[in-house]
């Protein structure tokens, strides 16, 4: 087994061993997919942010921090979609189905996206961290960036959550705001199982397993969840995978 040590750093022409390349283009044109507005999916959702986040935004003030968010995530779309057409052009041109499905789901009102904010890109966030000191440098160049901009992602979710929660009508959407959001975010971090991540682990493209990841997550957001006055849903409840 190599130890973190011995994990070779490879830059874009770089010969590769062929597992090592295969598995960076599973991980750069597929996974990546979720940041990608090149995928139909994708571009389905930041138009629902879009439109709830500018039309339905309490103040100029909002509408403006949506279009800067929006904006933010384009321009996560110009790297990915970069990085994985410098792998393979035609994997990266292909409209592939984003199978995680928080992207699917919808949220029709300003206390939903608060919740979407603060909860997914959170998990972006945890993700984006995996590939700081990635041994894929051309991954390791942006992800400081992106984890800085998903971090700036959450805090809005959670500052509009604070407002949504001044009052006793807000605070019971914002509840079932979480209900139906909190096992969505759960379950993004993939199956705790999953015989890929150690695979990722070994070639230095991850660091941690998913449901150490997952775990993190939970002991992260229960305390600021219940800071807005709010339950932390049950763990076990809804989710669709563990
Ligand atoms: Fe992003
Ligand atoms: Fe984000």
């Amino acid at each position: 087994m190599t130890t973190k040590s011995e994990i070779p750093k490879f830059d874009l022409n770089d010969p590769m061993p062929e597992d090592y390349r295969k598995l960076l283009v599973k991980l750069c044109c597929v996974e990546h997919g979720i940041e990608m507005i090149s995928r139909t999916a994708i571009l389905d959702f930041l138009s629902k942010v879009w439109k709830v986040g500018t039309y339905q935004a309490p103040s100029p003030f909002e509408r403006v921090r949506t279009a800067s968010y929006c904006w933010q995530e384009v321009g996560h779309s110009e790297m990915f979609y970069n990085i994985a057409y410098d792998l393979d052009p035609d994997l990266a041109n292909e409209d592939l189905p984003v199978t995680q499905y928080a992207f699917h789901m919808d949220f029709p009102t300003w206390t939903e996206l608060a919740a979407v904010n603060f909860l997914t890109d959170r998990v972006g966030m945890y993700q984006a961290n995996e590939w700081v000191d990635s041994s894929y440098v051309v991954l390791a160049k942006v992800a400081p960036l992106v984890v800085k901009d998903e971090r700036g992602h959450t805090a809005m979710g959670y500052d509009r959550l604070e407002r949504v929660c001044e009052s006793a009508k807000g605070r019971e959407e914002a509840q079932r705001a979480m209900e139906k959001w909190y096992p969505a975010a759960l379950d993004m971090f993939g199956r705790s199982e999953s015989k890929r991540q150690h695979e990722y682990i070994r070639w230095g493209l991850k660091k941690r397993q998913n449901g150490e990841l997952r775990r993190q997550f939970i002991g992260d957001v229960s305390p600021l969840i219940a800071k807005l006055g709010l339950d932390v849903p049950d763990e076990n409840k809804n989710r669709r995978f563990f």
